[in-house]
Protein backbone atom coordinates (compact mmCIF):
# COMPACT_ATOMS: atom_id res chain seq x y z
CA UNK A 1 0.00 0.00 0.00
CA UNK A 2 1.64 3.55 -0.79
CA UNK A 3 1.25 6.30 1.07
CA UNK A 4 2.84 8.82 -1.01
CA UNK A 5 1.23 12.37 -0.65
CA UNK A 6 3.94 14.51 -1.54
CA UNK A 7 5.04 15.45 -5.07
CA UNK A 8 8.55 15.90 -3.81
CA UNK A 9 9.88 13.53 -1.04
CA UNK A 10 12.55 15.61 0.82
CA UNK A 11 16.07 14.00 1.33
CA UNK A 12 18.37 13.64 4.39
CA UNK A 13 21.31 15.11 3.74
CA UNK A 14 24.86 13.35 5.42
CA UNK A 15 26.55 16.40 7.10
CA UNK A 16 29.41 15.71 9.59
CA UNK A 17 28.19 12.56 10.56
CA UNK A 18 24.87 13.67 11.08
CA UNK A 19 21.72 13.99 8.83
CA UNK A 20 20.14 17.33 7.88
CA UNK A 21 16.97 17.46 6.64
CA UNK A 22 16.58 19.19 3.12
CA UNK A 23 15.28 23.00 3.23
CA UNK A 24 14.58 22.53 7.09
CA UNK A 25 18.27 22.66 7.79
CA UNK A 26 21.38 24.89 6.71
CA UNK A 27 24.41 23.17 6.82
CA UNK A 28 26.23 26.50 7.17
CA UNK A 29 24.15 27.14 10.68
CA UNK A 30 24.67 23.81 11.85
CA UNK A 31 28.48 24.27 11.35
CA UNK A 32 28.23 27.01 13.42
CA UNK A 33 26.45 26.18 16.33
CA UNK A 34 29.89 24.46 17.93
CA UNK A 35 31.04 28.03 18.36
CA UNK A 36 27.89 29.61 20.11
CA UNK A 37 28.84 31.47 23.59
CA UNK A 38 26.91 30.16 26.16
CA UNK A 39 25.36 31.53 29.27
CA UNK A 40 25.06 30.32 32.70
CA UNK A 41 21.42 31.32 32.32
CA UNK A 42 20.70 29.15 28.72
CA UNK A 43 19.11 26.04 29.19
CA UNK A 44 18.75 23.36 26.39
CA UNK A 45 16.45 19.98 26.55
CA UNK A 46 17.71 17.42 24.58
CA UNK A 47 16.32 14.86 22.76
CA UNK A 48 16.45 12.17 19.72
CA UNK A 49 13.30 12.85 17.85
CA UNK A 50 9.56 11.75 19.35
CA UNK A 51 10.98 11.41 22.82
CA UNK A 52 8.87 13.82 24.52
CA UNK A 53 10.50 17.51 23.47
CA UNK A 54 7.02 19.19 23.32
CA UNK A 55 5.99 17.95 26.62
CA UNK A 56 9.53 19.76 28.00
CA UNK A 57 8.54 22.62 26.26
CA UNK A 58 5.28 22.87 27.91
CA UNK A 59 6.65 22.20 31.29
CA UNK A 60 9.67 25.02 30.56
CA UNK A 61 6.93 27.50 29.77
CA UNK A 62 4.70 26.58 32.89
CA UNK A 63 7.61 26.64 34.87
CA UNK A 64 8.82 30.13 33.20
CA UNK A 65 5.01 31.85 34.30
CA UNK A 66 5.26 30.03 38.01
CA UNK A 67 2.67 27.41 37.04
CA UNK A 68 0.04 30.76 35.42
CA UNK A 69 -1.48 28.73 33.00
CA UNK A 70 -3.57 32.05 31.70
CA UNK A 71 -0.11 33.54 31.05
CA UNK A 72 1.32 30.46 28.91
CA UNK A 73 -2.35 30.21 26.89
CA UNK A 74 -2.34 33.80 26.00
CA UNK A 75 0.60 32.85 23.98
CA UNK A 76 -1.28 30.09 21.89
CA UNK A 77 -1.14 32.16 18.61
CA UNK A 78 2.45 30.54 18.79
CA UNK A 79 3.20 27.24 18.72
CA UNK A 80 5.77 25.66 21.83
CA UNK A 81 7.92 25.40 19.35
CA UNK A 82 8.25 29.10 18.73
CA UNK A 83 8.28 29.75 22.21
CA UNK A 84 11.64 27.09 22.85
CA UNK A 85 12.83 27.17 19.65
CA UNK A 86 15.01 24.13 17.86
CA UNK A 87 18.75 25.88 17.85
CA UNK A 88 19.48 23.82 14.81
CA UNK A 89 16.43 24.80 12.37
CA UNK A 90 16.72 27.26 9.39
CA UNK A 91 17.81 31.05 10.79
CA UNK A 92 17.46 30.38 14.51
CA UNK A 93 21.20 30.53 15.27
CA UNK A 94 21.16 34.09 14.66
CA UNK A 95 18.26 35.14 16.57
CA UNK A 96 19.78 32.48 19.80
CA UNK A 97 23.15 35.41 19.80
CA UNK A 98 20.91 38.72 20.62
CA UNK A 99 18.15 36.90 22.30
CA UNK A 100 17.58 37.79 26.19
CA UNK A 101 18.45 35.98 29.06
CA UNK A 102 17.18 33.05 29.77
CA UNK A 103 17.63 31.62 26.08
CA UNK A 104 15.81 28.08 26.45
CA UNK A 105 16.04 26.07 23.27
CA UNK A 106 15.53 22.36 22.35
CA UNK A 107 17.79 20.26 19.57
CA UNK A 108 17.45 16.75 18.15
CA UNK A 109 21.62 17.54 17.10
CA UNK A 110 24.64 14.83 18.61
CA UNK A 111 26.90 16.13 20.97
CA UNK A 112 29.95 16.30 18.50
CA UNK A 113 27.88 19.03 16.54
CA UNK A 114 26.76 21.47 19.70
CA UNK A 115 28.70 24.04 21.52
CA UNK A 116 31.70 22.99 22.96
CA UNK A 117 31.17 25.65 25.59
CA UNK A 118 28.40 23.83 27.26
CA UNK A 119 30.61 21.68 29.50
CA UNK A 120 31.26 25.10 31.38
CA UNK A 121 28.28 27.02 31.28
CA UNK A 122 24.67 26.22 31.02
CA UNK A 123 22.15 23.54 31.61
CA UNK A 124 21.26 20.46 29.66
CA UNK A 125 17.90 18.57 30.42
CA UNK A 126 18.64 15.41 28.11
CA UNK A 127 15.05 12.96 27.49
CA UNK A 128 15.16 9.51 26.21
CA UNK A 129 12.29 7.20 25.45
CA UNK A 130 12.11 3.58 24.76
CA UNK A 131 13.05 2.90 21.88
CA UNK A 132 10.34 1.06 20.99
CA UNK A 133 7.84 3.94 21.45
CA UNK A 134 9.94 5.77 19.98
CA UNK A 135 10.06 4.03 16.71
CA UNK A 136 6.04 3.70 16.55
CA UNK A 137 5.78 7.64 17.10
CA UNK A 138 8.56 8.26 14.41
CA UNK A 139 6.48 6.45 12.13
CA UNK A 140 3.40 8.15 13.04
CA UNK A 141 5.00 11.52 12.59
CA UNK A 142 6.77 10.26 9.11
CA UNK A 143 3.10 10.18 7.90
CA UNK A 144 1.75 13.84 9.60
CA UNK A 145 5.38 15.51 8.62
CA UNK A 146 5.66 16.59 4.77
CA UNK A 147 9.61 17.39 5.60
CA UNK A 148 9.80 13.91 6.23
CA UNK A 149 10.00 10.84 3.48
CA UNK A 150 6.23 9.29 3.93
CA UNK A 151 7.07 5.74 5.00
CA UNK A 152 6.20 2.98 2.38
CA UNK A 153 5.02 1.13 5.36
CA UNK A 154 5.38 -0.48 8.96
CA UNK A 155 8.33 -2.60 7.85
CA UNK A 156 9.98 -0.50 6.03
CA UNK A 157 10.51 2.12 8.58
CA UNK A 158 11.60 -0.22 11.09
CA UNK A 159 14.04 -1.05 8.77
CA UNK A 160 15.09 2.64 8.78
CA UNK A 161 15.23 3.06 12.30
CA UNK A 162 17.10 0.20 12.99
CA UNK A 163 19.68 1.45 10.36
CA UNK A 164 19.79 4.99 12.10
CA UNK A 165 18.67 6.02 8.07
CA UNK A 166 16.43 8.95 9.73
CA UNK A 167 16.50 12.47 11.04
CA UNK A 168 18.56 11.81 14.29
CA UNK A 169 20.61 8.79 12.83
CA UNK A 170 20.84 5.98 15.46
CA UNK A 171 18.89 5.98 18.23
CA UNK A 172 21.36 4.06 20.27
CA UNK A 173 24.08 6.43 19.23
CA UNK A 174 22.09 9.74 20.15
CA UNK A 175 21.45 8.11 23.90
CA UNK A 176 24.75 6.27 24.36
CA UNK A 177 26.65 9.58 23.63
CA UNK A 178 24.62 12.21 25.67
CA UNK A 179 24.34 9.78 28.34
CA UNK A 180 28.06 9.92 28.44
CA UNK A 181 28.55 13.00 28.72
CA UNK A 182 26.19 13.40 31.57
CA UNK A 183 29.07 13.94 34.15
CA UNK A 184 31.08 16.30 32.14
CA UNK A 185 28.31 19.29 31.82
CA UNK A 186 25.62 20.21 33.67
CA UNK A 187 22.86 17.38 32.89
CA UNK A 188 20.06 16.22 34.16
CA UNK A 189 19.07 12.90 32.29
CA UNK A 190 15.51 11.61 32.30
CA UNK A 191 12.85 9.23 30.82
CA UNK A 192 9.80 9.80 28.89
CA UNK A 193 8.63 7.01 31.11
CA UNK A 194 9.65 8.37 34.61
CA UNK A 195 7.56 11.37 33.37
CA UNK A 196 4.88 9.29 32.61
CA UNK A 197 4.70 7.52 35.72
CA UNK A 198 5.28 10.25 38.54
CA UNK A 199 5.16 13.74 36.61
CA UNK A 200 4.71 15.58 40.14
CA UNK A 201 8.33 14.57 41.00
CA UNK A 202 10.07 14.93 37.55
CA UNK A 203 8.59 18.86 37.25
CA UNK A 204 9.91 18.92 40.96
CA UNK A 205 13.43 17.67 40.08
CA UNK A 206 13.54 19.68 36.79
CA UNK A 207 12.36 23.14 38.90
CA UNK A 208 15.15 22.02 41.73
CA UNK A 209 17.68 21.87 38.65
CA UNK A 210 16.35 25.06 37.16
CA UNK A 211 16.50 26.84 40.96
CA UNK A 212 13.18 27.99 40.71
CA UNK A 213 11.25 28.79 43.77
CA UNK A 214 7.48 27.64 43.68
CA UNK A 215 5.27 26.78 46.14
CA UNK A 216 3.20 23.81 46.00
CA UNK A 217 0.33 25.32 44.54
CA UNK A 218 2.18 26.58 41.49
CA UNK A 219 4.14 23.26 40.97
CA UNK A 220 0.38 21.32 41.25
CA UNK A 221 -0.17 23.83 38.10
CA UNK A 222 2.45 23.10 36.45
CA UNK A 223 2.01 19.51 36.53
CA UNK A 224 -2.24 19.58 35.84
CA UNK A 225 -1.46 21.87 32.51
CA UNK A 226 1.20 19.20 31.27
CA UNK A 227 -0.79 15.85 31.25
CA UNK A 228 -1.42 14.54 28.22
CA UNK A 229 -5.30 14.80 28.46
CA UNK A 230 -5.00 18.72 28.61
CA UNK A 231 -2.49 18.91 26.03
CA UNK A 232 -3.99 17.53 23.43
CA UNK A 233 -6.61 20.26 23.81
CA UNK A 234 -4.28 22.85 23.64
CA UNK A 235 -4.16 24.06 19.60
CA UNK A 236 0.04 25.27 20.03
CA UNK A 237 0.75 22.22 21.85
CA UNK A 238 -0.67 20.24 18.70
CA UNK A 239 1.41 22.82 16.24
CA UNK A 240 -2.66 23.49 14.84
CA UNK A 241 -1.13 27.05 13.41
CA UNK A 242 1.43 25.44 11.31
CA UNK A 243 0.38 25.05 7.85
CA UNK A 244 -1.18 22.38 6.24
CA UNK A 245 1.58 22.12 3.99
CA UNK A 246 4.11 21.74 6.34
CA UNK A 247 1.81 19.29 8.70
CA UNK A 248 -0.74 17.15 7.43
CA UNK A 249 -2.86 17.33 10.30
CA UNK A 250 -5.74 14.71 8.83
CA UNK A 251 -3.10 12.14 8.92
CA UNK A 252 -3.29 12.78 12.58
CA UNK A 253 -2.62 15.10 15.69
CA UNK A 254 0.84 15.65 16.61
CA UNK A 255 -0.08 14.67 20.54
CA UNK A 256 -1.34 11.46 19.25
CA UNK A 257 -1.16 8.40 22.24
CA UNK A 258 1.36 9.61 25.00
CA UNK A 259 1.38 5.64 26.29
CA UNK A 260 4.01 3.59 27.14
CA UNK A 261 4.24 0.47 24.78
CA UNK A 262 1.89 1.18 21.77
CA UNK A 263 4.69 -0.50 20.26
CA UNK A 264 2.92 -4.03 21.22
CA UNK A 265 0.20 -2.98 18.65
CA UNK A 266 2.35 -2.66 15.80
CA UNK A 267 5.98 -5.02 15.90
CA UNK A 268 5.40 -8.54 14.99
CA UNK A 269 7.15 -11.17 17.31
CA UNK A 270 9.95 -11.52 14.38
CA UNK A 271 10.38 -7.62 14.42
CA UNK A 272 10.68 -7.65 18.36
CA UNK A 273 13.14 -10.25 18.31
CA UNK A 274 14.94 -8.13 15.77
CA UNK A 275 15.01 -5.12 18.28
CA UNK A 276 15.43 -6.62 21.25
CA UNK A 277 18.92 -8.48 19.87
CA UNK A 278 20.25 -4.77 18.52
CA UNK A 279 19.41 -3.26 22.07
CA UNK A 280 21.27 -5.70 24.01
CA UNK A 281 23.88 -5.23 21.83
CA UNK A 282 24.70 -1.81 21.80
CA UNK A 283 23.68 -1.19 24.85
CA UNK A 284 25.11 -3.81 27.02
CA UNK A 285 27.71 -1.65 28.84
CA UNK A 286 25.51 1.58 29.07
CA UNK A 287 23.92 2.11 33.04
CA UNK A 288 20.41 2.63 31.41
CA UNK A 289 17.21 0.98 31.90
CA UNK A 290 14.00 1.55 30.13
CA UNK A 291 10.31 0.45 31.08
CA UNK A 292 8.65 -1.04 27.99
CA UNK A 293 5.08 -1.29 29.23
CA UNK A 294 2.67 -0.65 32.00
P1 LIG B 1 3.16 9.40 20.71
O1 LIG B 1 3.27 9.57 19.23
O2 LIG B 1 3.63 8.05 21.16
O3 LIG B 1 1.81 9.72 21.24
P2 LIG B 1 8.26 14.95 20.49
O4 LIG B 1 7.67 16.18 21.06
O5 LIG B 1 9.66 14.71 20.94
O6 LIG B 1 8.11 14.89 19.02
O7 LIG B 1 7.45 13.71 21.11
C1 LIG B 1 6.10 13.49 20.77
C2 LIG B 1 5.58 12.32 21.58
O8 LIG B 1 5.45 12.72 22.96
C3 LIG B 1 4.20 11.86 21.12
O9 LIG B 1 4.18 10.45 21.39
C4 LIG B 1 3.32 12.65 22.07
O10 LIG B 1 2.00 12.15 22.19
C5 LIG B 1 4.11 12.50 23.36
N1 LIG B 1 3.73 13.49 24.37
C6 LIG B 1 3.74 14.83 24.27
N2 LIG B 1 3.25 15.39 25.39
C7 LIG B 1 2.92 14.38 26.22
C8 LIG B 1 2.35 14.32 27.54
N3 LIG B 1 1.98 15.40 28.21
N4 LIG B 1 2.16 13.09 28.09
C9 LIG B 1 2.51 11.98 27.42
N5 LIG B 1 3.03 11.97 26.18
C10 LIG B 1 3.24 13.16 25.58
Amino acid sequence: ESNHVNAHEPELVPHKGIKLIEGTHDPDDVDQICNLEIRDSDVFVITYPKSGTIWMQQILLLLESKGDVTAVSKLSKYSNADLIPWIELKGNRQAFITAPSPRLRVTHLQHHVMPSALSQRGKVIYVARNPKDVLVSYYHFHKVANMLETPRDFSDFFDKFLRGDVFGCSWFDHVKTWHSHKEDMNMLFITYEEMIQDLQSVVRRISLFLGKEMTDEQLANVVKHSTFNIMKKIPHANYEQVPGDLLNHHQGRFMRKGTIGDWKNHFTVAQNERFDETFNKEMKDVPLSFIWDI
